[in-house]
């Protein structure tokens, strides 16, 4: 059975013991709820790879109670710890060259020499990272390819009973969009991922971001193109629906669901996972959605959606150029979808 642990402090006691026994626990962040184990223990980081389904070591993100703790895995330049400043905890993920001394597991980093890591918004997280004295490891709590959980009812969804030990209950993810990831091992900052934390923000402390789509291979798994699926087709920037199709709104229209009447882009992040869950399990065979304005968070909607909508074989060609830039992923099977 699947536990599910409502939000107090016995609860986080019993989450922090099943993490640290190797178990998986999924948890609240601001932005998804996230399937946690040991970073430390390379068994443990391994079953995150079996939950999910993924026939391949994609590097995952170490969370962290704080940047002290990031400090213990990972080297901070001047750059790096003025973003940690400014950001954490929040929606922001750093990718850092590993300490020699660094004591996350190898397959945190899927063999790479680089690590993610990221000091979580969400208090429920933060205290369970505290209570659990270790980093825990955490890929979005959703199956392979398929879209991200921000309820504790969408984990339980995911996985099969009793293959994730326990649900940390902490309600609907207030951001609802995975964290903006940053490469800051070269010269100028790399966005690998957009993300709950808009780019123009971090833009005003570090300067301007280079996009890794000007060409050549992708940098970071997560920009494959198909992700965040639904299992139905998705057409972009649609003002009406055509016959057939379940309409998602944004902004004062008429629609089958609507992110946000106002139009507002935060409210709009944080309900886009769950309606197109919604959708997906319900009557119309296609769904189309309106158009998002292409600025703030309007940015990682637009790119979890044009995801969204790219056919299934659309990562076959990717996959040669991305193997190369990560050895360790040479021989894995080409047919999974991203994380
Ligand atoms: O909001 C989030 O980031 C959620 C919550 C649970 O924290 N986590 C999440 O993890 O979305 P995941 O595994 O679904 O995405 C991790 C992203 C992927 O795009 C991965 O390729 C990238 O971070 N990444 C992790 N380590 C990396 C590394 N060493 N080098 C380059 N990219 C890396
Ligand atoms: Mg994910």
């Amino acid at each position: 059975m699947t536990r599910v642990l409502p939000a107090e402090s016995g609860s986080l006691a019993e989450a922090a013991r099943l993490l640290a026994s190797g178990s998986l626990v999924a948890f609240p962040t601001e932005t998804v709820y996230g399937l946690g184990a040991d970073a430390t223990d390379g068994r443990a980081v391994a079953a995150i790879f079996e939950a999910k389904r993924r026939p391949r070591f994609n590097p995952l993100i170490t969370h962290v109670p704080d940047l002290e703790s990031a400090g213990a895995f990972v080297a901070f330049d001047e750059r790096a710890f003025a973003l940690a400043e400014a950001f954490w905890p929040g929606p922001l993920t750093l990718v850092l060259p590993r300490l020699p001394n660094c004591r996350l597991a190898d397959l945190v980093s899927a063999g790479l020499d680089s690590a993610a890591v990221r000091v979580p918004g969400h208090p429920l997280a933060r205290d369970l990272l505290r209570a659990a004295h270790r980093p825990i490891a955490a890929p979005s709590a959703n199956r392979s390819g398929r879209i991200s959980p921000t309820t504790a009812d969408h984990v339980l969804a995911e996985f099969p009973e009793g293959e994730v030990m326990a649900v940390l209950d902490g309600g609907p993810c207030p951001v609802g969009l995975e964290s903006t990831v940053l490469d800051l091992r070269g010269e100028r900052p790399v966005l690998l991922r957009p993300g709950g934390l808009p780019i123009e923000d971090i833009e005003r402390v570090c300067g301007p971001l280079a996009r890794p789509d000007g060409g050549g291979a992708p940098r970071s798994p997560g920009m494959l193109d198909r992700h965040y699926a639904p299992g139905k087709p998705l057409r972009l920037d649609a003002a009406v629906p055509r016959p057939g199709e379940a309409l998602l709104g944004f902004g004062p229209m008429a629609a089958t669901l609507n992110l946000s009447p106002a139009g507002d882009l935060a409210e709009a992040a944080a309900n886009l996972f769950g309606c197109l869950r919604v959708l997906d399990a319900g009557g119309f065979p296609r769904l189309a959605v309106a158009p998002i304005p292409p600025r703030g968070l309007g940015v990682a909607i637009n790119d979890r959606l044009r995801r969204a909508a790219t056919p299934p074989d659309a990562n076959a060609d990717d996959w040669p150029e991305v193997c190369a830039t990560m050895p360790c992923m040479a021989v894995v099977d080409p047919d999974d979808e991203g994380d």
